[in-house]
């Protein structure tokens, strides 16, 4: 079935139509910005610890007449996701609360390759790249302590939430300039508490995962529409018991035994955006009930056996996209290319699809 979306190609950008685009050195501004105290700079800024696994991605039978992508227009198409915690820090703790990262690569014919990149939260902190800058620099992980009993029943008595206790050996966070940041800037307060309540998955394929900005896909009839992807687990969503003490080390070795036994699926939902909903700007949700297409199965069977070539060392980029799929006007998906290219030249990664060395 197609839906057409009146208006929708008639929609004009406000980046287009000359919103903030001085973002000269922003992209190198970033990365430096995203490098924590504890980070090594051997690897990524952040998503530091990863695991990456193989396997191949089904179009829905509806897929085609969405989108011309090749990938939704071909039986079977090989891939390799890699799964990350969001932390910079360069010791690992699964157990800890934190957003978790999915990257898949569709390996297309022809040596052409095309990125989906996902997050658990669903949606980003800030509209703008200069506006993100000024939300991690007042979240630079800083000395962090937890409130005394007193302490947080007089934050209770002042109707606010009490912090939470620093998890064992925690000693610096983001989490109080975060919140600082959301109390003067409104468009931070949907990611900041989403990101505060998030907690740790039981495994890195019981979680969903969000691309977070809008994307343009292109039909057979040349329809546009603005659409937003997110990755459901078929397993289910999972969390561990936040009541329990957090273990540091075990989503790679759970996924390595989940997948010795049995693939682990996902299916790609794409929500259709209508006119009112915001297009260039990856904080604001869009409304629930938006037409929602099943656009595939994902099947993982393995995980990859040469983990520093196959997931330390490689590069993936928002930016790498293919006939069918376009950016949307999102000036954070934009300044998100460059980016990624900059940090994978810093760690010495496999080079970006983009680098020109
Ligand atoms: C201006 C905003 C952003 C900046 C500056 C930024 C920056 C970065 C950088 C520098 C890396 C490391 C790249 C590498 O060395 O290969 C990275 C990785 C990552 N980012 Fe972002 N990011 C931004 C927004 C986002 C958003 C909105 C999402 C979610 C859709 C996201 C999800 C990820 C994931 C999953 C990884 C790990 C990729 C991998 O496994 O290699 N980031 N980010």
């Amino acid at each position: 079935m197609l839906h057409v979306l009146p208006g929708q190609s008639e929609y004009i950008s406000k980046t287009q139509a000359g919103g903030d685009m001085d973002d000269t050195g922003m992209a190198e501004k970033l990365v430096r910005v995203l490098q924590r105290p504890d980070g090594d700079t051997a690897l990524r800024p952040v998503h530091t610890f990863g695991i990456s696994a193989t396997g191949f991605f089904e179009p829905s039978p509806i897929a085609g007449n969405f989108c011309v992508a090749e990938h939704f227009n071909t039986a079977k198409t090989g891939v390799i996701v890699r799964f990350s915690n969001g932390s910079g820090s360069a010791t690992r703790r699964d157990g800890w609360s934190d957003v978790r990262g999915m990257a898949v690569r569709f390996h297309l014919t022809d040596n052409r390759d095309t990125d989906l990149i996902a997050m658990t939260l669903p949606e980003f902190f800030a509209p703008t790249p200069k506006t993100f800058l000024e939300f991690a620099e007042e979240a630079a992980p800083a000395p962090y302590e937890g409130q005394t009993p007193w302490q947080k029943i007089l934050s209770l008595i002042q109707l606010k939430l009490p912090k939470r206790d620093p998890y064992p050996g925690e000693t610096i966070s983001p989490d109080d300039g975060a919140i600082r940041f959301a109390d003067q800037n409104a468009y931070a307060q949907l990611g900041v508490l989403q990101a505060a309540t998030i907690g740790a998955p039981t495994s890195y394929v019981r979680a969903a995962y969000h691309a977070v900005h809008t994307f343009i896909v292109t039909a057979p009839d040349k329809t546009q529409r603005w659409v937003r992807f997110t990755w459901q687990p078929i397993a289910g969503v999972l969390r561990t018991d936040p009541n329990l003490p957090p273990v540091d080390d075990y989503l790679d070795a759970e996924l390595q035994d989940r997948l010795g036994k049995e693939p682990a699926r996902f299916s790609l939902m794409m929500s259709i955006g209508e006119i009112g909903d915001d297009f260039e700007d990856p904080s604001r949700p869009w409304p629930p009930h938006r037409i929602r297409v099943m656009m595939g199965t994902l099947t993982l069977d393995a995980v990859s056996k040469n983990q520093l070539e196959l997931c330390e060392k490689l590069s993936f980029n928002p930016g790498l996209l293919t006939d069918g799929i376009e950016a949307s006007a999102d000036p954070v998906l934009h300044i998100r290319k460059e980016s990624y290219e900059i940090s994978s030249e810093w760690r010495g990664a496999t080079p970006c699809p983009f680098s020109q060395r």
